[in-house]
Order: C-alpha cells, then sequence, then structure tokens
C-alpha cells in the first residue's frame, strides 16, 4: 500500500518546522567536504517543499542557518551563503509553479548585502501566492528573536502605544519574526541529534517532536511521510485529559 494513503488529510499539521541536521556527517561518510553535503542538502530542501506543498501542509519552516552558526569557520559560512544565493536563483521557479509564498525569519541585516537582496527579490515576486507559506529562518536565534521582540515591545510602552496591563501572548506573537503565522503543530529533527538548538522556543510550546536517525540529505518524501503519520497517531491533550478531548 502507498504510505501516502495512510495519511488523514483532514488532521494535517498546519505548520511544520524542520531542523535540517547532518550535511556534514552526510558528506564525510562519502569521503567528501562538508560543502558537498551542503550542495546536496539543497536537494532535499526541493523535495521537502514540493512534497509538502502536494500534500497540503500550509505553513513550512526550515531551519537553514543560525546565528550560532556564525561562529563556523569563514570558508563555510561563504559557502553556505553561495548556496543560499543561487538556491534563490533556481527555486524561484519551483515556488511560483507550485504558489508558494516565500517568507523569512531571522536577523536578514546580519546576512550578506546580495543574499538580503536575492531573498528580498524572491520574497516579492511570490507574495500573491497563496498555496503554501514557506518561511527560511536565516541568522535566525529564538533567544536573538525574544530579545527583538522585548525590546520593540519596550519602545511601544515607553511612547505611550501600548500600556503594560495589555501586554499578552498574542502582543508578543506580533512581535516575533513569525508574527501572522500560526505556533508549530509538528518538529522533525534529523541526523539524530535531540535538541532544539535555539530554534523557535516560544512557538513550540505545544508542538510534537518527531526525531529521525536520517542524515539530511537522505531525508526524502518517504520519511516526511512517516513523520506526518506519526503526528496523526499521537493524542494532543493541551494540558487537558484525555478524555475531555475525545
Ligand atoms: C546542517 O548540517 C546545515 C547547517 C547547520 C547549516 P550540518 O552542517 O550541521 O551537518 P553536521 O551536523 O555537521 O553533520
Ligand atoms: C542547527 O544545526 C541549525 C540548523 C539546522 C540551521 P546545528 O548543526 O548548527 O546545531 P548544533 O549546533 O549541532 O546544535
Ligand atoms: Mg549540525
Amino acid at each position: 500500500m502507498n504510505l501516502e494513503n495512510e495519511i488523514n488529510k483532514d488532521k494535517l499539521p498546519k505548520h511544520l518546522a524542520i531542523i535540517m541536521d547532518g550535511n556534514g556527517r552526510w558528506a564525510k561518510q562519502q569521503g567528501k567536504l562538508r560543502a558537498f553535503g551542503h550542495e546536496n542538502g539543497t536537494k532535499s530542501v526541493r523535495t521537502t517543499v514540493e512534497a509538502c506543498a502536494k500534500l497540503g501542509i500550509e505553513y513550512l519552516t526550515l531551519y537553514a542557518f543560525s546565528t550560532e552558526n556564525w561562529n563556523r569557520p569563514k570558508l563555510e559560512v561563504e559557502i553556505l551563503m553561495k548556496l543560499l544565493i543561487s538556491s534563490l536563483k533556481k527555486e524561484l521557479k519551483t515556488l511560483q509553479e507550485n504558489n508558494i509564498k516565500l517568507h523569512a525569519i531571522g536577523n536578514l541585516n546580519s546576512l550578506p548585502t546580495s543574499v538580503k537582496k536575492e531573498l528580498l527579490e524572491v520574497i516579492d515576486k511570490t507574495k500573491n501566492n497563496s498555496k503554501m507559506t514557506l518561511s527560511l529562518a536565516l541568522s535566525y536565534g529564538s533567544r536573538d528573536e525574544i530579545i527583538n521582540a522585548v525590546k520593540n515591545i519596550s519602545e511601544k510602552v515607553k511612547n505611550n502605544i501600548i500600556s503594560i496591563d495589555t501586554i499578552d501572548e498574542s502582543i508578543i506573537n506580533q512581535h516575533l519574526y513569525t508574527q501572522n503565522i500560526p505556533d508549530v503543530d509538528l518538529v522533525i529533527r534529523t541526523s539524530g541529534e535531540h535538541r532544539i538548538s535555539n530554534f523557535l522556543l516560544w512557538q513550540i510550546a505545544y508542538a510534537e517532536f518527531y526525531f529521525t536517525e536520517v542524515l539530511w540529505p537522505d531525508f526524502k518524501e518517504e520519511e516526511l511521510i512517516k513523520a506526518i503519520i506519526s503526528y496523526q497517531n499521537r493524542e494532543r491533550r493541551f494540558g487537558k485529559t484525555s478524555e475531555q478531548i475525545k
């Protein structure tokens, strides 16, 4: 039986977030340089994006580069930035054909000008697409995002635009990079690591987690479907008892 048929289309995660990990180890296994792993990782990005759009996932967020990743060797950072530009150029067509809107979260001002320019161009060209929103987390750190939100809210309090009493979850949400994007339902992390690495800490408060040993360049549609089936077999109780939600 085709695995995809086992997915319940009415119970899809609305927001899927993926920590794409393991490119370096994948390359090492083949006796190649890390860059080779990153290049092959972009192929998994394309297949995953297309598969999610086809399934009907509304929001897909991909962790592509963290604030901590700036601490990698300079050459690796340069390679990743170049790869980003070439992928954006190449995948514009994929986004248009699949009616996908591109969005980015993170400290975009810290990206090289050439990357930012290409990114904003693709965001602009896809802004009217409506099947799926693809958010790329670039120079993204959850703590950085929270600090940024606290600063912006404080500024508004200082200028009497909002009062302290009205600060609630929705105000916080509106000041995060993910404003207008719903909370994460499912997080997938590849490569066997069981950690969050500063990703969407606020937004994953009630997310389900799926960890797989598969390295990111080997992550294909079948693994995605397995993760979704696992998600669909869980009971999300949000603090209530099992009986209450039946
Ligand atoms: C994920 O793969 C890509 C980025 C973090 C940019 P890694 O480069 O972290 O691969 P490993 O973890 O070293 O195998
Ligand atoms: C997390 O992967 C960041 C991305 C996938 C972009 P890392 O490979 O940087 O994570 P740690 O540092 O090993 O936790
Ligand atoms: Mg890693």
